[in-house]
């Protein structure tokens, strides 16, 4: 390879990590919540919008605007009859080892593994538990995947890398309660077979990484990791890898391809990482907020886990609320409760403005109008509406943020955030958000360009590999049925 080629090479390479060769610290967040709250702090969104570079999303939508210096922390409350994710959080945190053994940290983790593997994947699987990365997968199903798999190393990775604009319950997870994610990866590896894990974590949270290294070296000198955890015989050690700001690398397979070091592109599947993950190796990859749930699950049984929630929807799930609520913040809801109880008992409904909707789950999810508030909190039920639980975020917008506008700035992020694999996702993506930036600068476009949105949005929705793609059509889909004239309103209809 010569010089120019090689150049070339690494210039494609980086374009992916927007944080590559920088700190957040002047970053100016463009994240949706932050657009969808430029006009009601006009004058912060006009300063920030000012500073570069730009980026999506750094899980500050609670105080949205946001930049890389505000120091804010969220409201932080239970509405469920247990708190299990945020029962610490609630009570001001546990980072160090001594505050998370006063509240029964690590406190069955011995007994667990004095016993058979096969128990905690039976203890999992009668919790229910699903994924809570976005997929819903079940948890259980995806551990004894990788637990029957004879090859060795195997390899645990929490994913901490949470793009989605608009939730931001991991990075609260892992600055108050580091040590509920250190002791999910201990038993997910005695359960599955593996001695490493890894938190992957994204460069956007520089407080998490501080503290959840030290938590981390507080658990090894402890003897919770390493050669003898806790006096059981049972090796394993985690360490943390620092992503550099590329969204997609929350997508499973390219978070592996870029552990390996290599341009992180989704990568087919099957195989799946729970056969041939990092380094071709089984990989079990789970969602931090799915983790913090296990040493509850495996403290006070699977039964109990599966006695909260509803339908196929068991347990609690944390909803980040978006600061165009009264009570911005985060709530742990049992599954089942209406997306009405969530919009306005918990957050209050809107300071200001009159609600047209919220994005759930994240911008490659869905939107949902107020007439569909009643639909419950669950994957199936959310799902038959055309939104999404995804990562739990709940971003609510007011009028003064146009359909036209939330497709502009979604399709944007999307286009800015493809690994560029698929074409309809790599260039269909930009046209879209082109289309729409046009309309809105320079007036309705013409029914050609609808109908040729109409076909990218088919084409996305049909041939995307990965969530990217397909959620971006889920979201065009969702607004498109929910909103028609308001969509239709940057089109001509003569
Ligand atoms: C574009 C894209 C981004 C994703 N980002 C994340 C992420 O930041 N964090 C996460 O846990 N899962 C993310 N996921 C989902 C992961 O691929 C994977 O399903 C998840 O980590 C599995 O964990 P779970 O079963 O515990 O949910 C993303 C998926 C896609 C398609
Ligand atoms: S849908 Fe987009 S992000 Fe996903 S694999 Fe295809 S090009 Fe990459």
């Amino acid at each position: 390879m010569n010089a120019a080629s090689s150049a070339s090479a690494s210039q494609r390479h980086r374009s992916y990590y927007h944080l590559a060769d920088s700190t957040i610290t002047n970053h100016a967040c463009q994240g949706l919540a932050c657009f969808v709250a430029r006009h009601a702090q006009a004058t912060k969104w006009e300063a920030i919008s000012a500073q570069q570079p730009h980026m999506y999303c750094l899980g500050k939508c609670f105080a949205a605007p946001a930049c890389g210096t505000d120091t804010a922390r969220p409201h932080m409350a239970i509405d469920a009859p247990n708190g299990i994710v945020l029962s610490r959080l609630v009570q001001g945190g546990a980072r160090t080892l001594t505050e998370y053994t006063a509240t029964e940290g690590y406190a069955a983790l011995t007994d667990w593994l004095r016993r058979p593997p096969a128990e905690i994947l039976d203890e999992i699987e009668k919790s229910s538990l699903r994924g809570r990365g976005g997929a819903g997968f079940p948890t259980a199903k995806k551990w004894r995947a990788v637990a029957a798999q004879n090859a060795q190393p195997k390899y645990v990775i929490a994913n901490a890398d949470e793009g989605d604009p608009g939730a931001y319950i991991d990075r609260f997870i892992l600055e108050d309660d580091p040590h509920a994610v250190i002791e999910a990866c201990i038993l997910a590896g005695y359960a599955v077979g593996a001695n490493k894990g890894t938190v992957y974590l994204r460069k956007e949270y520089p407080d998490a990484l501080r503290i959840l290294t030290a938590a981390i070296a507080e658990a090894r000198d402890a003897g919770f990791l390493g050669a003898n955890v806790a006096g059981t015989g049972f090796a394993f050690d985690l360490d943390v890898f620092s992503g550099q700001g590329s969204y997609v690398c929350g997508e499973e397979t390219a978070l592996l391809n870029s552990m390996e070091g290599v341009p992180p592109m989704v990568r087919p599947r099957p195989p799946y990482p729970t056969e041939h993950g990092l380094f071709g190796q089984p990989t079990l990859v789970n969602n931090v907020e799915t983790l913090a749930n296990i040493p509850w699950i495996l403290r006070q049984g699977g039964a109990a886990y599966h006695a909260l929630g509803f339908s196929r929807s068991r347990g609690t799930k944390v909803v980040s609320l978006n600061s165009l609520f009264h009570r911005p913040g985060l709530y742990e809801v049992e599954f089942g409760v209406p997306v009405r109880h969530i919009v306005e008992e918990l957050g209050g409904g809107l300071r200001t403005g009159t609600i047209q909707g919220v994005i759930i789950g994240g911008p490659l999810a869905g939107v949902l109008p107020p007439s569909l508030f009643d639909t419950p909190l669950g994957f199936d039920e959310l799902q038959q509406v055309g939104a999404s639980v995804g990562h739990g975020g709940v971003i609510a917008f007011d009028e003064r943020t146009s359909l036209p506008e939330l497709m502009q700035h979604v399709f944007a992020f999307a286009a800015e955030e493809s690994c560029g694999k698929c074409t309809p996702c790599r260039i269909g993506s930009r046209t879209v958000e082109e289309v729409f930036q046009r309309a809105l600068n320079a007036g309705p476009a013409s029914r050609d360009d609808q109908a040729f949105v109409a076909d990218i949005v088919s084409a996305l929705h049909a041939t995307s590999l990965c969530g990217l793609g397909t959620g971006l059509a889920d979201f065009a889909l969702s607004a498109l049925k929910h909103y028609p004239k308001e969509v239709a309103h940057a089109f001509r209809q003569d």
